[in-house]
């Protein structure tokens, strides 16, 4: 690992030089943060199931023609990404109130939204990534507008494909969070996605059981965390050269 430069570390993953040109490490840690960093723990195994986690949804999402950065996984705990400069904004969509919305507009948790609501906030830590509008998008020339309307459609598309696909292996998508990048080809430049989709960044409930099975398990304390990620990559079938089995459902008696 030392023959490659890092060039980031963040709060769950590291950035390494890829070994072509325009391309990156993505390196998945078992570190999880809270609360802006606040809280903070290690998860044994968390980074090689998001690795795998997030390898398998952004490859179904080529498959639909959504553009991603993801190019292969390397090895347990790392996959080759192409390099984007990365749009310096959260792009949340929600199909269940849960988390902020419902602290800030008083909507129960679990309560089903009219219709995919998307949200942009800020990428800023020391500002608390606070929600912003498109006028601010575009008044401080964080993205352009055609680069928004880009991230709405493919972020409702995006919706509506994962809805779909955990749906079949009952589990809601509450929602979740994307990054997305500009992707420069010759004098070309794209909106691509970007950083993972994973536990850590989705909220997803059991379909007939509501149990969370996302980082709210860690940001709740409601305990076993990683066997939570576990069950979401063995019912997505992701778990077939896993080196040890899982139990089948987070424990119950740990709530
Ligand atoms: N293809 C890519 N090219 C360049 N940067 C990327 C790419 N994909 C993801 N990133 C960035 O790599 C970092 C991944 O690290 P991590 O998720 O641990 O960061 P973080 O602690 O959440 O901090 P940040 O606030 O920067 O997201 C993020 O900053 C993310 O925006
Ligand atoms: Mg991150």
């Amino acid at each position: 690992m030392s023959r490659r430069k890092k060039l980031y570390e963040g709060k769950a993953k590291i950035l390494y030089e890829g070994p072509e040109p325009g391309t990156l490490v993505q390196y998945f840690k078992d570190d999880a943060t809270a609360l802006n960093g606040e809280k903070k723990a290690t998860l044994e195994g968390k980074g090689v199931l998001n690795n795998r986690i997030s390898e398998y949804i952004m490859v179904q999402l080529g498959h639909i023609g959504i553009p991603t950065h993801f190019i292969r996984r390397l090895n347990m705990r790392e996959q080759l990404v192409r390099q984007v400069e990365i749009i310096p904004l959260e792009v949340v969509c929600r199909n269940v109130a849960a988390g902020s919305i419902s602290k800030r507009l008083g909507i129960e948790e679990g309560q089903q939204l009219p219709r995919a609501i998307v949200e942009f906030y800020y990428k800023k830590d020391e500002l608390n990534d606070p929600m912003v509008s498109e006028d601010h998008i575009t008044s401080f020339n964080w993205a352009t507008p055609q680069e928004i309307d880009d991230m709405m459609a493919l972020t409702l598309r995006a919706n509506d494909f994962l809805s779909g696909l955990f749906a079949a292996v009952n589990i809601r998508l509450v929602d979740f969070k994307l990054e997305f990048g500009r992707l420069y080809e010759g004098d070309m430049v794209r909106t691509v996605l970007a950083d993972e989709i994973s536990p850590d960044s989705c909220r997803l409930w059991d379909m007939e059981t509501n149990e969370k099975m996302d980082k709210d398990r860690f940001r709740r304390d409601l305990g076993n965390v990683t066997e939570a990620y576990a069950e979401v990559a063995r019912r997505l079938g992701v778990m077939k050269d896993m080196p040890r089995s899982v139990p089948d459902a987070p424990d119950e008696a740990a709530k």
